[in-house]
């Protein structure tokens, strides 16, 4: 857990770790008198938010968690614009100067796949104890985001083996499906759908890895059958920043929106998940449906988020 690039690399007890320091985080927050206990944990690291992406969720629970658990935050969240990027600094020099600067954490979201990675040569090349948080690289994967994923499955279904889950949408740009599969692998007997555009489909190389680890999926365009299938419906919008500008999507939002009408093809106790943000794909009306658990699960960020941190700095909760 030295930096936290791809959901491989997790393991299955580390992700029960994790969640059983968010079920005590959770528990911590209605405890007035935690708060004091939590700022402790991390007092006076340092942890800079380099965001060269927009992000609301991601960059504002990440430094409201380091915050709680007592760290000094520093962000940038246009380092498009507002950073030397926008100069022509590379993202390395960037890297260099931060750690130089005795950074304890970078977390990084960057437009480019590989970009986490990237940062995390910089800190072995030049031996910095720097820790590196991937917060979305491009269509490459956002392993925390896919976290509080898992965490809302298991808090609201009650377990993260045997189910079905339907995933679907962009899923050859949606990081957030990337992570999430790669997660899903580590669990007994999970079957996953997978609802695209033809030109949408799931990467091929995590369709290998799924086979490689014995996971039972299938790809369809039909989300009404899926919808009748699954425990868990896990949604995401299409991907426009990854598309060009020129690209009409009004067929594809047709095709894979939701409305209340599809809400009632779920079955009995199945539910809604979304890492947001919604763009048109699923109707405003569903908001308040109580299959529709988007909101639960983006209140878990923080915590999941707060257990994260303390793991990778080996803080006991
Ligand atoms: C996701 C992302 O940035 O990949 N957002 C998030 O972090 N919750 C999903 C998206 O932008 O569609």
């Amino acid at each position: 857990m030295t930096h936290i690039i791809q959901s491989q690399d997790f393991s299955h007890s580390t992700l029960e770790q994790l969640f059983e320091s968010t079920d005590r985080i959770e528990k911590m927050h209605k405890d007035e008198g935690a708060e004091e206990r939590l700022e402790k944990l991390l007092k006076r690291k340092r942890i800079y938010l380099m965001f060269y992406q927009p992000s609301t969720r991601t960059i504002l629970t990440f430094e409201t968690a380091a915050k709680l658990l007592g760290a000094h935050v520093f962000k940038t969240d246009n380092a498009g614009f507002f950073s030397s990027a926008a100069k022509g600094e590379t993202l390395e020099h960037t890297i260099r100067i931060l750690c130089g600067n005795k950074a304890d954490a970078i977390i990084l979201r960057h437009q480019d796949e590989g970009a986490a990675l990237r940062a995390v040569r910089v800190c072995e090349k030049y031996q910095f104890s720097t820790r590196i948080i991937n917060a979305g690289d491009g269509t490459g994967q956002h392993p925390t985001q896919s976290l509080v994923d898992l965490y809302s499955i298991r808090k609201i279904l009650g377990r993260l083996d045997n189910f079905t889950i339907a995933i679907g949408g962009d899923l050859a740009h949606g990081r957030t499906t990337h992570s999430l599969a790669y997660h899903l692998s580590k669990y007994t007997n999970v079957k996953i759908i997978f609802v695209s555009p033809p030109n949408f489909r799931m990467k091929s190389g995590i369709l290998e890895h799924l086979q490689e680890h014995n996971v039972i999926y299938k790809e369809t365009e039909s989300k009404e059958d899926a919808f009748r299938e699954a425990d868990v419906v896990y949604w995401i919008r299409l991907q426009k920043e990854h598309l060009p500008k020129d690209f009409n999507s009004e067929q594809l939002m047709r095709e894979y929106s939701i409305n209340e009408a599809h809400m009632d093809l779920f079955k009995e106790k199945a539910f809604l998940l979304h890492p947001l943000p919604i763009d048109g794909e699923i109707d405003k009306e569903i908001d308040d449906h109580p299959k529709a658990k988007y909101f639960e699960q983006a209140s878990y960020g923080i915590s999941v988020r707060m257990a994260l941190l303390c793991k990778m700095f080996n803080v006991e909760i």
